[in-house]
């Protein structure tokens, strides 16, 4: 990362939830920001409009990655607004979740096809594209480690990213590119909040040491950290931002 170099970032699933608390963070450290969504336009345009009103600089860019041409879509919005790109965040991700037994063939691809076919289209495309010194953080989830009932498809998805991750690190590491995942516990979110009841939320917050559960802010500051100058010697590395659950 050349300092003298305006840096660029491409967040995936930036119009809500923990990716739109990633562009506006990266967008605070001085960042030039790619929001991506795929349904919320709206959504995207007012996490860009708050990034501009607040002295930064962002595009929204709406793209599907699971199809093949979104992820690379994204690129060519980052060279078209900003020059280019140095990082890559690929936060985007579904989850669906039932016993194995009872998960739909639908619900199977569709989750193999954005959290597992969308990143690994974003690793690619940031192996390729990404500028020397560059980033790429992925979305993993602390519930690769649990083996919960009803996560098996979306910890298999999820587990995928970090093998890649793993191996694709000690790829761009002669080009000084660091690859590197988070994988949060709950966090306060659509995707963690859908379909839960008073009691499974109550169980899940008892069962964290700090007694509450995550919010996007207790994800965006790692990333920044990932994101920025300092953390250059960081690289293959799985994290787990969850208060301490496993
Ligand atoms: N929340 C948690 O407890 C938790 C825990 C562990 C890991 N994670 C992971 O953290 C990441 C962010 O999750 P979140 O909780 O912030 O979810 P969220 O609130 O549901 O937001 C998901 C974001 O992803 C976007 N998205 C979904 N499908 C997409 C597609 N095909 N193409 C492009 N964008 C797409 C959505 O865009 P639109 O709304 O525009 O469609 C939205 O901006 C995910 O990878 C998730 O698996 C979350």
């Amino acid at each position: 990362m050349e300092d003298h170099q305006q840096r660029v970032a491409i967040v995936t699933g930036a119009s809500k939830g923990i990716g739109a608390a990633i562009a506006r963070r990266l967008a605070t450290d001085g960042i030039a920001v790619v929001v991506n969504y795929s349904r919320g336009r709206e959504a995207a345009d007012e996490v860009v409009r708050s990034i501009e009103a607040a002295g930064g600089k962002a595009v929204a860019a709406g793209a599907d990655i699971g199809s093949p041409d979104g992820i690379p879509s994204l690129f060519q919005a980052a060279e078209e607004a900003f020059g280019g790109a140095d990082i890559l965040v690929n936060n985007a991700g579904i989850m669906s979740l039932a016993p194995i037994a009872d998960v739909t063939d639908e619900q199977f691809e569709t989750m193999v096809s954005v959290n597992l076919g969308g990143v690994f289209r974003g690793l690619r495309e940031g192996a390729r594209r990404l500028r020397q010194g560059g980033r790429i953080i992925s979305f993993s989830s602390s519930v690769v480690g649990m083996y919960q009932p009803n996560y098996g498809v979306y910890a298999a998805t999820k587990a995928a990213v970090e093998a890649m991750t793993h191996v694709l690190a000690k790829e761009l590491g002669p080009r000084g590119i660091t690859v590197n995942v988070v994988a949060p516990g709950p966090v306060e979110t659509d995707l963690f909040m859908t379909g839960k009841s008073e009691a499974q939320l109550k169980a899940i917050i008892g069962a964290n040491p700090f007694g509450r559960l995550g919010q996007p802010d207790d994800i965006s500051g790692l990333v920044s950290f990932l994101a920025g100058p300092d953390s250059g010697w960081v690289s293959g590395q799985v994290i787990r931002a969850n208060g301490g659950i496993l």
